[in-house]
């Protein structure tokens, strides 16, 4: 048994000793294979869901699939939808939750929990991760971290000050495409050679607004005391100043964090252009169209980084781009999205680096040139790739090369799991002592303070500077 403020200890993996205890386990056990065996099973972590909306659900189902992970409750104030149907759900997946309407509540009534997803709306994010702090558990908190850069400070400094873990949900610092992407190709084998820009966007088609079953509402007196005006607002959220931060800062979190990353620096200067160009402003506060320019200074130089969200057009959805003297990358969470392009210029012994990539099987090529690369040698295949004075079976993808023909490759590190699986596997292992949070509340921090800006330069209407002690709580 456990209060509030003193949380279970997990211990480390242990084996089940006994068939009571395996058969126990395999009540819990999906019946994916990507889990470890029952012979392996860890010690449960006993979780709660606090928002129980879309991306709530999408977490919890795709947290089941890992193995001790054990469901405990769900929080939301939406009583008559989502808390039932997503506490139904668990309960049909065989986790016996108790379903709260109030985080304090569930906080004072559930004393063996361990750690808290929250996935409520970004104005809430705050309040629910520091109370779930203060109450001794973990926190995975989706992303934004917060809407406003006070509150973020406060929850990093909750966290520090309890000791307890925080992992914002920027999935992608868990994604292995992007990890070999950044530490292999970037900054191990330098294949780009000096980065000079990045680019990147979210661009989506016009979205009908979220509407909800008749007669199943939010009572007005519970939508009031949680800050949402109406039912449309509670839906809609994301639109509305003071609840959501924005498309550009919902998406941007996501992508923008990834230029923070791979460029291994914190940008020195944003500006940004914001307007609303189809939406109607009394029902989207936030501009719907945006384009965002970031400087950064890195150790091998000056980087231009552009980033844009557009909610009236899909044109190319999501990716990143990292561009360098000697190639680029393009990449995306979509599986579909990743290719690496050498530029013209590329000198014999930059192509060799392509060439081991490619042997290495990291990087594919259509199937044809694969079988050809099977069979050369490292040199050989650089010879090709380097110059190929007549269309050859092996050159795709042809860059506009006034003097080389050189081949695009495609990234061979794809995600076989939902895209949160790695990062809330990386939480638990975190929570068991067998990791380190890849996105600690450190890292959300400089990325809120990074993104939130954004909506600072719309409104200056001109460049403005970070210094970098913004970026340090
Ligand atoms: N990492 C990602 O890829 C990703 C993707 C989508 C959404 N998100 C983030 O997840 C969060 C939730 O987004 P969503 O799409 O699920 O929104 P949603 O509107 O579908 O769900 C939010 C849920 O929170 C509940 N809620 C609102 N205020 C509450 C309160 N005070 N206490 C308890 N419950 C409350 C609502 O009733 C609703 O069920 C947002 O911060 C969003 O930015 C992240």
């Amino acid at each position: 048994m456990t209060t509030p403020g003193m949380p279970r200890r997990i211990d480390r993996r242990r084996f089940l000793q006994s068939a009571a205890g395996a058969g126990a386990a395999l009540a819990y056990t999906p019946t994916i294979a990507n889990v470890a065996s029952a012979a392996e099973e860890p010690d449960p972590i006993n979780v709660a869901v606090l928002g129980a909306g879309s991306q709530g659900r999408l977490l919890a189902m795709t947290a089941r699939r890992i193995s001790g992970v054990r469901f405990k409750a769900v929080c939301d104030i939406w009583g008559a939808y989502n808390l039932k149907w997503l506490s139904r759900l668990l309960k049909a997946y065989r986790h016996p939750v108790n379903a709260y309407l109030d985080y304090e509540e569930m906080l004072a009534g559930e004393n063996a929990l361990d750690a808290v997803i929250v996935a409520t709306p970004d104005c809430w994010h705050a309040r629910h991760t520091i109370a779930c702090l203060e109450a001794g558990l973990h926190v995975y908190c989706e992303t934004p971290m917060s809407n406003n850069v006070e509150d973020a400070r406060a929850m990093l400094r909750t966290a520090r000050r309890t000791g307890k873990l925080l992992q914002i949900g920027q999935q992608r610092r868990s994604n292995p495409r992007y990890r070999f992407c950044c530490d292999r190709l970037l900054h191990e084998v330098k294949l780009f050679g000096q980065l000079v820009a990045a680019a990147g966007q979210w661009n989506r088609a016009v979205q009908t607004p979220f509407g909800w079953p008749k007669g199943r509402e939010v009572d007005e007196a519970v939508l009031k005391k949680h800050g949402y005006p109406s039912m449309n607002h509670h839906r809609n959220w994301r639109w509305y100043r003071g609840l959501g931060s924005g498309p550009v800062v919902a998406l941007g979190s996501h992508q923008i964090d990834v230029y923070n990353w791979f460029l291994d620096a914190r940008p020195t200067s944003v500006l940004a252009s914001g307007r609303t160009n189809y939406h109607d402003e009394q029902t989207h506060e936030w501009c719907d169209t945006v384009m965002a320019v970031y400087e950064y200074e890195t150790t091998e130089g000056g980087v231009t980084a552009r980033y844009e969200t557009l909610t009236a057009n899909s044109h190319e959805g999501y990716f990143e781009k990292f561009m360098g003297e000697k190639g680029t990358l393009v990449l995306s969470e979509r599986s579909d999205v990743g290719r690496l392009y050498p530029e013209p210029a590329i000198r014999r012994e930059d192509v060799i680096k392509w060439a081991v990539e490619l042997k290495a099987g990291r990087l594919t090529a259509p199937k044809a040139a694969m079988e050809m690369i099977e069979r050369m040698t490292v040199e050989q295949l650089a010879q090709v790739l380097f110059i190929a004075p007549t269309p050859d079976p092996i050159v795709t993808g042809v860059s506009q090369a006034p003097s080389a023909t050189v081949m695009s490759c495609g990234l061979a590190a794809t995600l076989n799991k939902p895209h949160h699986q790695p990062h809330l596997e990386n939480f638990f292992d975190a929570i068991r002592g067998e990791a380190k949070l890849n996105c600690p509340a450190e890292v959300g921090y400089e990325t809120t303070v990074t993104v939130l800006k954004i909506n600072k330069a719309i409104e200056a209407g001109r460049k403005l500077s970070f210094r970098p002690e913004d970026f340090v709580v």
